[in-house]
């Protein structure tokens, strides 16, 4: 496989033949696709079908035992969190992942400062820029009126924003979203399947998520993929996923109903 694979397509991640097995459970079996730069690409699938896998396979929370991963056209399979983010690949989680009890505000500086003492040793006038782009990631996403409020009071909708905020706080260029609206109130999703769009439009960034809601994935996706006992079923177009029989048939008709509203 040659390393400059993907950049052919315009694609930012290229996921190639990737598996991985739990014992004798295979969770991803020989998953293959790639992701266009600057796109939404929705990561559908029943529940265990290896959604969340793939994410931390990618992400270097999990080993691969076949198969590669390329961002940007590099290899990044098997490298570990850290270094997989400072390449630009930033993510959150399906449970929420903050620190509750610092401010808001603290959470997100907190991976700002942490990107940049990487890029600069000038530390002291950093953070006073650091500072800043905090209040500018706040700002984006909504959160400046609560930048002093303490994490774990935020509503639950407000915490899995603030995830968001701390995962832009790395300045990725690709962010992987594992059911971001999950546990949300129609608003709270409406506001940020919104917030996600603008990402996308206004910063560039290319969205890779795993979302339950039938509603939201097929309003906001440019491509998606189906996992089913981790292979991957379809990859297509809204309109070609929901035609598709195999699909169909694997959600029984059910989950592609728009107005089903998948249990988190
Ligand atoms: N660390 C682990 N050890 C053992 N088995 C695991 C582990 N992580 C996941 N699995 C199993 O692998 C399969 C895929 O799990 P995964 O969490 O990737 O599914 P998912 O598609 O994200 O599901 P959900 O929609 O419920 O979040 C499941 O059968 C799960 O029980
Ligand atoms: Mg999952």
């Amino acid at each position: 496989m040659p390393e400059m694979m993907g950049v052919v397509e315009n694609g930012i991640l290229t996921i190639d033949s990737l598996s991985k097995s739990f014992g004798k459970l295979q969770a991803l079996s020989r998953v293959s696709f790639v992701v266009r730069q600057g796109s939404i690409t929705s990561v559908i699938g029943p529940n265990g079908a290896g959604k969340t896998t793939l994410f931390n396979v990618v992400t270097g929370h999990l080993r691969a035992d076949k198969g590669d991963v390329f961002f940007q056209g590099n290899r990044i399979t098997n490298l570990p969190p850290y270094r997989v983010n400072r390449r630009g690949l930033s993510r959150s989680f399906q449970i929420v992942n903050i620190f509750p009890r610092f401010t808001v505000f603290e959470n997100v500086h907190a991976s700002v400062i942490s990107k940049m003492r990487k890029s600069s040793s000038v530390v002291a006038s950093l953070q006073k820029v650091g500072i800043e782009e905090t209040e500018q990631i706040l700002q984006t996403v909504g959160l400046s009126e609560h930048a002093r409020t303490t994490a774990g009071t935020l509503s639950y909708g407000d915490q899995r924003i603030l995830e968001i905020a701390i995962a832009l706080g790395s300045r990725p260029e690709l962010l992987l979203l594992d059911e971001p609206t999950a546990g949300m109130a129609p608003e709270e999703t409406h506001s940020t399947v919104e917030l996600i769009r603008r990402l996308v439009a206004e910063l560039g960034l290319t969205v890779l998520i795993v979302e339950h809601d039938m509603d939201v994935v097929f309003s906001i996706s440019e491509m998606i993929v189906v996992l089913h006992q981790g292979m991957v079923l379809a990859h297509g177009k809204p309109e070609e996923v929901r035609r598709d029989e195999m699909v169909q048939n694997v959600y029984l008709g059910e989950e592609l109903d728009p107005s089903r509203k998948a249990v988190p």
